[in-house]
């Protein structure tokens, strides 16, 4: 059936990430993918001859001023979220920008500010609302199928390799394990009282290489959330694409009166042995068939195209979930910092 709308997008920054945005993007029957922007020449090159891209650009600032777009989606390094999102959002145009919004709650303030003085829908890819099994546990949480909510434990560790490209951009919780502040979040559907966390570091970056952190709740679960960069060569690869390899080892587990939920990461039931070992592929979040890109990053688009052309804030990921998991974020490193707890949320009076 022909769609009723169409489009036209503008996609900024086509690294890792950013080329999975735009085989989604360039596959969507009510998608026009009208402009693209990459610093790196031959990569700007290669994806707009790939998808027939009209509209080329170096800088993601000259795409942001495109007057035909209808919305714009940002890919950029973490560090430039800002900039691009403040730039992005003057046009007054939808904007769907990846996770970090911000690098701290007070900036994601301003962003949030910024929507509001021009009336742009800001969406952040927090795509783990997007995937079944989580939306699955979601749902049963709030059907009261757990019974009373006791604990929520979420890892998220990540390979070794990967860390140098990140550790000097942004703090390991805006980058990583921003993705577990906000199931904890979404899961509780409660507010953070008290932050208690620890971090490590061995080398001397920006970011530590592994922080903990315990949280309690309003409603009286306690969440603990742990991340680190340390998985092994050795571990089987879950992230398998052309240009990104390696291994994100996560855990959920949700534990309620009735019932204790788990879901790992490397517990794919698909399993491939080589002569370098054992790869586990990701079959949940950016899946890849007959060059069609299925899962999370799917149906996160496809929630962000459908909001932008009706005007609409989404209902699964909207800004203030965003903020929220920045306000968590920023209490944890402080907590980290000055080695104590962190008392959040307060009620005055
Ligand atoms: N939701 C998720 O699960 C998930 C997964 C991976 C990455 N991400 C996010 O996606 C974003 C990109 O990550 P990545 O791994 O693709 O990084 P990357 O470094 O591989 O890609 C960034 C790209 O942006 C280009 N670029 C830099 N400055 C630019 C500018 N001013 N204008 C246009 N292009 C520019 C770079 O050349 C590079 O190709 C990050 O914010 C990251 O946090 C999210």
């Amino acid at each position: 059936m022909k769609p009723s709308y169409q489009l036209r997008i503008g996609l900024a920054g086509l690294g890792r990430f950013g080329i999975m945005h735009a085989k989604v993007l360039s596959s969507m029957a009510n998608v026009e993918l009208l402009a693209i922007a990459e610093t790196r020449p031959e990569q700007l090159e290669e994806i707009g001859e790939l998808y027939g891209v009209k509209c080329r650009y170096k800088e993601a600032e000259e795409l942001i001023k495109d007057p035909d777009l209808d919305a714009i989606v940002i890919v950029t390094p973490n560090d430039q979220h800002e900039q691009h999102c403040l730039q992005a959002l003057a046009t007054g145009k939808p904007v769907f920008i990846e996770k970090p919004l911000a690098s701290n709650y007070k900036n994601a303030q301003n962003l949030k500010q910024a929507a509001e003085n021009s009336g742009s829908i800001l969406q952040v890819g927090l795509i783990l609302r997007y995937e079944l099994n989580h939306r699955i546990i979601h749902q049963q949480i709030h059907q009261k199928d757990l019974g009373e909510l006791i604990s929520i434990r979420t890892k998220r560790n990540l390979s070794r390799s990967w860390f140098t490209a990140t550790a000097e951009k942004v703090h390991t919780i805006y980058e990583s394990s921003i993705h577990d502040l906000d199931l904890l979040l979404w899961l509780t559907g409660s507010k953070p009282i008290s932050v208690f966390a620890h971090e490590r570091r061995l080398g001397n970056y920006l970011s530590p290489e592994a922080c903990i952190a315990l949280i309690k709740f309003e409603n009286g679960c306690i969440g603990i959330t742990e991340t680190s960069w340390f998985v092994p060569p050795g571990a089987p690869a879950n992230v398998t694409t052309s240009n990104w390899n390696g291994c994100i080892d996560a855990e959920l587990v949700v534990v309620g009166s009735n019932k204790t939920v788990q879901l790992r990461s490397l517990d794919s039931p698909l399993k491939i042995w080589d002569s370098s070992g054992t790869s586990s592929p990701d079959s949940i979040l950016w899946p890849e068939y007959n060059g069609r890109i299925y899962g999370a990053l799917r149906e996160e688009l496809d929630d962000f195209v459908k909001c932008a052309s009706q005007g609409v804030e989404s209902e699964t990921a909207n800004l203030e979930h965003a903020i929220n998991g920045l306000q968590l974020a920023d209490a944890i490193i402080e907590s980290a910092r000055i080695g104590t707890p962190i008392i959040m949320n307060q009620q005055s009076g």
